[in-house]
């Protein structure tokens, strides 16, 4: 436990396993499916949960990226990235056979329901990375589950064929109006709140913060689970690169994005400080 009682990451699940490369695929422009040989993980990861990647040899640090979608009988793992600079760009140009040094599962992941509920998962964006794995989760354990999807246009759109089958529905909104609807995730949100138990959301932290506002006025009594980015050293808590800044009992208190989360009940953010806070990757 943190000082403050917040809950942390199980670190004792993390192993530091050389997965090799399968495959690149690319989904869009700056996109690209990465599916690694990584057999421990993929037995291991839980949605929402994280990895840290390098491509060796090479001088970088770790990059942080969501367990996008698993497959534990043949020991892949695979990750939805977005080529943003040198870490990304390297990763997104591996052939098949290299290798990546491959540390996780880390950080806390999304809570599953314990009863029966409707769940609603709303994407930004890359953001759309860990709802394959948790979509796949909840519906094998017989949930009901509502996809929200939105980018700036139809290329940068999480394609629909690679979520599992069995949605209950699935909507599309693109800024351009290049596919889907026109307009943003919070502009159809409203029309889909309606009966949900749970919101799980992740995308640009401003996104976030628009989507837990809305759900609390429309749907306050609907569980909501965010995926928060910071810039991440180590990803394991020893650098305090990532920290951001929470709330516990109503109370302000720092928290590191790497153990508390990435992703935290709405509740739990002070998205106020989070504004305030140095833009990265939005
Ligand atoms: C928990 C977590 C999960 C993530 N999951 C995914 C994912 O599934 N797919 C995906 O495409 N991306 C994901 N990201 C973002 C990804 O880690 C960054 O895009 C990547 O680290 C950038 O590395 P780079 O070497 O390409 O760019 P760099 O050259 O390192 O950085 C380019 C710019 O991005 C900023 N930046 C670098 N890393 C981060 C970061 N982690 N957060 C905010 N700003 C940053 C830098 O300050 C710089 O301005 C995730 C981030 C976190 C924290
Ligand atoms: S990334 Fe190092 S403390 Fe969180």
């Amino acid at each position: 436990m943190s000082p403050f009682q917040l809950p942390e990451s199980d670190l004792s699940r993390a192993r530091d396993e050389a997965a090799t490369c399968i495959g690149v695929d690319e989904l869009g422009p700056n996109l690209h499916l990465l599916t690694l040989e990584a057999a421990t993980a993929s037995r291991a990861a839980l949605p929402g949960e994280f990895a840290q990647l390098q491509v060796e040899p090479g001088p970088l640090l770790r990059r942080p990226f969501s367990f996008c979608d698993l497959d534990p009988g043949r020991g892949t793992v695979s990750f939805y990235l977005r080529v943003y600079g040198e870490g990304t760009r390297r990763l997104a140009h591996l052939t098949p056979g290299s290798t990546v040094r491959l540390l996780g599962p880390l950080g806390r992941g999304f809570s599953l329901p314990e009863t029966r509920a409707s769940s609603l998962l709303v994407a930004g964006g890359v953001g759309a990375a860990p709802f394959p794995h948790l979509a796949t989760q909840l519906l094998a354990r017989g949930e009901r589950v509502h996809w929200l999807n939105g980018a700036a246009g139809s290329d940068q759109l999480f394609p629909l064929r690679r979520m599992p089958g069995g949605l209950a529905g699935s909507v599309q909104v693109t800024d351009d109006g290049s596919s889907g609807r026109r307009g943003l995730v919070t502009d159809a949100l409203p029309e889909l709140l309606g009966g949900v138990d749970r919101v799980y959301a992740c995308g640009p932290n401003p996104m976030l913060q628009a989507v837990s506002e809305m759900a609390a006025r429309l749907r306050p009594e609907a569980l909501v689970e965010v995926s928060i980015e910071a810039p991440m050293g180590c990803g394991f808590g020893t650098c305090l690169g990532c920290s951001i800044p929470l709330r516990f009992r109503g109370a302000p208190v720092p928290g590191l994005c790497c153990r508390q989360g990435p992703v935290l009940g709405a509740d739990q953010v002070d998205w106020e400080a989070l504004r305030r806070q140095p833009a990265h990757l939005e």
